[in-house]
């Protein structure tokens, strides 16, 4: 590009088209484009800003993470942040109603309900399109000033998408985590040794209170937009209005909501929404119902910092009360020794739980949990429930202190304390028999080796009879060896080999993944795996050269150095490669088979997750939409499919059952699959 003026405008193009992408992936989940193509486009971006750096604006796609900060300013919100009166009966909604219509008698108004999501309430002020400040809720209307934080979530847009944007206008709305990313965090935090967070609100409040924006940006922080603050130079009539107006803005709005002509309508669509309780990808506690017509909010007015045209109605936590029986200890991969409660079971949403997690021993002593106490234990978006409080008026004197144990219960081996850290961790890394079947489960796992029927029992059988002590080992297996096993049968043993044969196939950054490397997850791998092209550049990289790879950090450069570093792991390393396990990143280029289609995935798949459907769509080149219209080519329908098959249904869209979607997918796929149905391990 020789000339500055067509830099210039090459830059412009390429924001505008990228904040065009970001839309319709984050608000429509319509995208256009595969994640490689985004990619080039960013990369495309950053190339050109280097090279120009006179065209830099802090306010492009790729400038999102800022400098780290010493302290938070605090600033008055210019219109006071309201909240909602929380409602917990249908009687207390009824009086809800029964207050409006005294307040505008005869007027013909609607309800929107809407989901309530627990997460972390901001308010964002554009102006003349452009993201100024976002606040916190704060005390008594002064909210911290969060905005280097709100920059670095990707669906927070950062000019609004208008050509002719409002001169103000603030959006409210709530920060959160989803679940997935929750439990993720969780699982890394404890892994890392650092206090886990109690709840997914907890986790966004604190990711929004991270001094470094560069952290900020790792933590899988969403937003929704709900209500608005100060605007000026736009109107809205109603709340679905605004709603709309806000999505063509560049912003999500609540997954659904739903029009109610009176209070019975509402109270019945609250059963429906309560039905949907756990599809929602966040933690939801209640749902919100706010009259639509916008001109009747002043008559209305408030009571305190409430609105009398809203209120929150909050559904029960869900909690059960049961018998802590003993404390065990399960040893991670890393080694971190987590304690564990052993309960008496107990049905709790609609699953009968028999464990719960105690996080680490500062959390045991912090609740004061004993062994035999009455406990109340929640799901508040952990994959395994976690322990709220215990009883205390149900001690009979009978309950003993729980104290860690002092070396490591499953090998023995000596427990150290970082001294930063809560946890305590068995050091006998290669040879605790449980952190070798941890490592060795993750490296079969899904995620990475993908090797079909490998999971967590049949790891257990093998290391415990010896035959395997680490992952390389899996490479020398002989049926014969295998056949030994319980509940062996000829062909399970035969899928096993052929499938353990087949995963040095495997792309470079799955194997990467596998090796469980601390620190190094599914994203630093790939980030790796593209960077270094081959393990011997990787094996040969020291911390600097880490460090200055994008989105690589010194937590992981370190952590990579010292892992190759070690003797033992470098013999493991010898050993795969002799097993010809795939160490080279293959250049890529994108097939094209389903070019010009788009899908939609509902239901539960049982050979994949959605999300793994959807990689495999946009890698075979067609896309993948969260709606239903007319332009689907196929919807993929798998168990408990709700409303989206009955619009397909109507709309006569193609529908695809697995099977039929796998044929679809290609050969190979199908093969994989068969041999998992025919081994019968849980496919
Ligand atoms: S509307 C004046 N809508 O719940 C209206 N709030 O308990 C202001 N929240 O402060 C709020 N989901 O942080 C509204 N769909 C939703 C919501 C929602 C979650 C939070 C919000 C609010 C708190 C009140």
């Amino acid at each position: 590009m020789k000339d500055n003026n067509q830099a210039k405008q090459r830059i412009e193009e390429l924001r505008a088209e990228i904040e065009r992408h970001d839309k319709l992936y984050y608000v429509f989940s319509d995208p256009e484009i595969s994640d490689r193509e985004y990619d080039e486009l960013f990369h495309s971006l950053e190339k050109l800003e280097q090279q120009f750096p006179e065209f830099m604006d802090s306010t492009s796609p790729t400038q999102r993470v800022g400098e780290s900060i010493k302290s938070f300013d605090s600033y008055s919100h210019r219109k006071p942040m309201l909240s909602l009166s929380n409602t917990y009966s249908k009687e207390d909604l009824a009086e809800f109603d029964r207050r409006i219509h005294k307040l505008i008698p005869d007027e013909p108004f609607e309800y929107i309900l809407e989901p309530k999501i627990d997460g972390t309430s901001v308010s964002l002020r554009y102006e003349n399109g452009l993201l100024v400040q976002a606040l916190t809720r704060g005390k008594d209307n002064i909210g911290d000033d969060v905005t280097a934080n709100i920059r670095t979530i990707n669906s927070i847009p950062l000019h609004l998408s208008d050509m002719v944007p409002p001169a103000v206008l603030e959006v409210r709305g709530e920060v959160y985590m989803d679940l997935y990313g929750f439990a993720q965090l969780n699982e890394q935090r404890q892994e890392s040794g650092q206090e886990p967070f109690a709840n997914p609100r907890n986790a966004s409040s604190g990711s929004l209170k991270l001094l470094t924006p560069r952290e900020a940006a790792k933590r899988p922080l969403d937003a929704v937009f709900y209500a608005s603050g100060e605007f000026d130079g736009i109107s809205f009539d109603t709340h679905e209005q605004m709603l709309q107006s806000f999505k063509n803005f560049g912003f999500r709005i609540v997954p659904h909501f739903w029009h109610c002509k009176n209070i019975d309508e509402v109270q019945q669509k609250l059963d429906e929404l309560e039905n949907m309780r756990h599809k929602f990808p966040f933690e939801m506690d209640g749902g919100v119902i706010k009259v639509n017509e916008r001109r009747f909010y002043e008559a209305l007015g408030y009571t305190g910092r409430n609105p009398r045209w809203a209120v929150a109605y909050k559904y029960e936590p869900e909690q059960a009360e049961t018998t802590l029986h003993a404390i065990s200890i399960q040893v991670g991969r890393t080694g971190v020794l987590t304690p564990v409660a052993e309960l008496e079971p107990v049905q709790l949403a609609g699953t009968t739980v028999k464990r719960a997690t105690l996080h680490n021993e500062d959390e045991i002593r912090r609740k004061d949990i004993k062994i035999g106490d009455r406990v109340i234990i929640e799901k508040a978006g952990e994959i395994i429930p976690a322990v709220v409080k215990v009883v205390s008026e149900k001690r009979t004197g009978l309950e003993t202190d729980f104290s860690m144990p002092t070396s490591c219960p499953d090998c023995g081996g000596n427990v150290i304390q970082h001294e930063d850290e809560v946890a305590w961790r068995c050091i006998n890394n290669l040879l605790c028999p449980s952190q070798v079947k941890a490592g060795i489960t993750h490296f079969a796992s899904r995620e990475a080796m993908h090797i079909n029927g490998l999971g967590e029992s049949l790891v257990v059988q093998l290391v415990d009879s010896g035959l395997v002590k680490n992952p390389a080992e899996l490479y020398t297996l002989k049926k014969v060896e295998v056949l030994g096993l319980e509940r062996m049968g000829e062909k399970s043993a035969e899928n096993l080999i052929e499938g353990i044969g087949q995963s040095k196939q495997r792309p470079f950054e799955k194997v990467l993944f596998g090796l469980g490397i601390r620190h190094v997850g599914k994203g630093a791998a790939t980030i790796l795996a593209n960077e270094f092209k081959n393990i011997d550049a990787l094996m040969a990289a020291d911390v600097q050269k880490l460090e200055t790879i994008r989105d690589i950090g010194p937590i992981v450069g370190k952590s990579v150095v010292g892992y190759f570093q070690s003797l033992e792991t470098r013999a493991v390393i010898d050993q795969l490669r002799v097993a010809e396990v795939n160490f080279e990143q293959a250049e890529t280029g994108g097939s094209s088979e389903l070019e010009g289609l788009t899908f939609v995935l509902t239901g539960s798949l049982e050979t994949m997750t959605r999300d793994e459907g959807g990689d495999k769509i946009r890698a075979r080149g067609g896309k993948v939409s969260s709606s239903i219209s007319k332009k689907t080519s196929y919807l993929v329908a798998g168990e408990s499919a709700g409303s989206k098959l009955a619009k397909a249904e109507a709309l006569g869209v193609t529908v695809l059952n697995e099977e039929q979607f796998v044929a679809l997918l290609g050969s190979d796929e199908k093969l994989e699959d068969q041999k998992a149905g025919q081994m019968g391990f849980g496919f």
